[in-house]
């Protein structure tokens, strides 16, 4: 980001609170004249008051995101679950049945989308980002260009894409778009290496700036990969290194965090570890990550998934909400949103009132666990289901 003269007031915060023109003074030194290191920066480029308002109305109570950004590839592993052809109609109806289901708006705050979708319109010519806006649902948009191996390191991977991300930002936000997912990976059983750590850490940051600096509010997502069979102590030390690299580096790239929000895995043992733990442990030490690493400035926190069963994803949720929180603790799932949903409809015209049924359920359900109030008594056997996939690739 270029360094300018200019000043970005918050008005968010008190008046006496600037990001913009610092001045350190250095100890007095023999010289006559103090010696003064004087630099501004310009963040956020004149968009601090409008990314603020759009991560508290994504961060609102009873509400969270509805992930649906799945790349065409990905989209292909999900229609092929139901027998469809990875085609452009079939990714065109999956997502106007997801995108048009009546009254999503009362559960749903944000909706992350793939760039097709982004620019596709419903079979009868209304434009996706419409039927949002309708809702009161925020557009939102992944754009990372997916992960690729990292050399010198463990067998691990770096996520692509800030090439050209400032120019792609503004079409994106100029299209309807205000918010931005970014998503890289850190695995466990591979390490993690401090390379890795560092590099996905870093990328983070400079793509949330980029992000604000185009009016996007970008979701922060080192997604802590569920595979291996280590404890929950280790998850916990793990995410802990990770989350204080990625804040130190958010700080470096003069991000404003009052406009950012965060996706973290939830803190769980392994998927393949001996024992499981339950709800409650994984909001305690989900939490203790949480509060020893997020400031609080940070609005909202909006958790993947990440292979949980539906109900398992919801049940921690809940957990979390048990008691205050200093931040927004929601949702944004993919896979814990769209697994009955993809089951009922089938592919099949007739079935599509009751696949958007299904999701309303779903989001109904993660809307009460958001404020503390869900119970899984009626919940069905589909939504027990795991959805973990060793070595699952996005
Ligand atoms: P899951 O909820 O399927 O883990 O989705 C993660 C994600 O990043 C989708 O945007």
């Amino acid at each position: 980001m270029a360094a300018c003269a200019s000043f970005a007031k918050l008005d968010a915060l008190s008046s006496s609170q600037w990001i913009g023109h610092q001045s350190f003074s250095q100890r007095p030194s023999r010289l006559s004249s103090p010696h003064r290191i004087s630099f501004s920066v310009r963040a956020a480029a004149g968009f601090s008051d409008e990314l603020v308002q759009t991560a508290k109305t994504i961060a609102s109570p009873g509400r969270g995101i509805l992930a649906i950004d799945e790349s065409n590839a990905t989209c292909g592993k999900r229609l092929a679950s139901i027998g469809l052809d990875n085609t452009e109609t079939n990714r065109q109806a999956y997502r106007q049945l997801l995108l048009t289901t009546p009254g999503l708006g009362g559960y749903i705050s944000g909706a992350i989308l793939f760039e097709e979708t982004l620019y596709q319109s419903t079979t009868d010519g209304k434009k996706f980002v419409d039927c949002l806006k309708e809702e009161r649902i925020v557009p939102g948009i992944k754009v990372d260009k997916g992960l690729v191996p990292l050399p010198g390191s463990n067998n691990e991977s770096w996520c692509q894409g800030l090439d050209g991300l400032a120019s792609r930002s503004a079409e994106y936000y100029k299209q309807g778009a205000r918010f931005a997912k970014w998503r890289t990976v850190v695995s466990i059983p591979c390490g993690p290496s401090s390379l890795a750590v560092k590099e996905a850490a870093w990328g983070l940051a400079r793509y949330a700036a980029i992000s604000q600096d185009n009016g996007l509010v970008p979701i922060v997502e080192p997604e802590i990969l569920l595979d291996g069979d280590h404890p929950i102590e280790r998850t916990l030390e793990v995410a802990e290194k990770v989350w204080s690299e990625v804040f130190f580096y958010l700080a470096e790239n003069n991000v404003l965090f009052e406009g950012i929000l965060l996706k973290p895995s939830m803190v769980t043992p392994g998927a393949e570890h001996k024992e499981k733990a339950s709800p409650e442990t994984i909001a305690k030490y989900t939490l203790t990550m949480l509060q020893r690493r997020v400031p609080p400035a940070v609005p909202g926190i909006m958790f993947l998934s990440g292979g949980q069963s539906e109900v398992e994803a919801t049940l921690n949720l809940n957990a979390m909400n048990q008691s205050p929180n200093p931040w927004h603790v929601s949702f944004s799932y993919a896979r814990a949103l769209q697994n009955t949903v993809l089951k009922t409809w089938k592919g099949l015209p007739e079935n599509v009132e009751a696949a958007q049924r299904s999701l309303l359920v779903r989001a109904k359900a993660n809307s009460l666990a958001q404020l503390g109030k869900y119970s899984a008594e009626d919940e069905g056997e589909e939504a027990k289901k795991g959805m973990f996939v060793k070595g699952y690739t996005y």
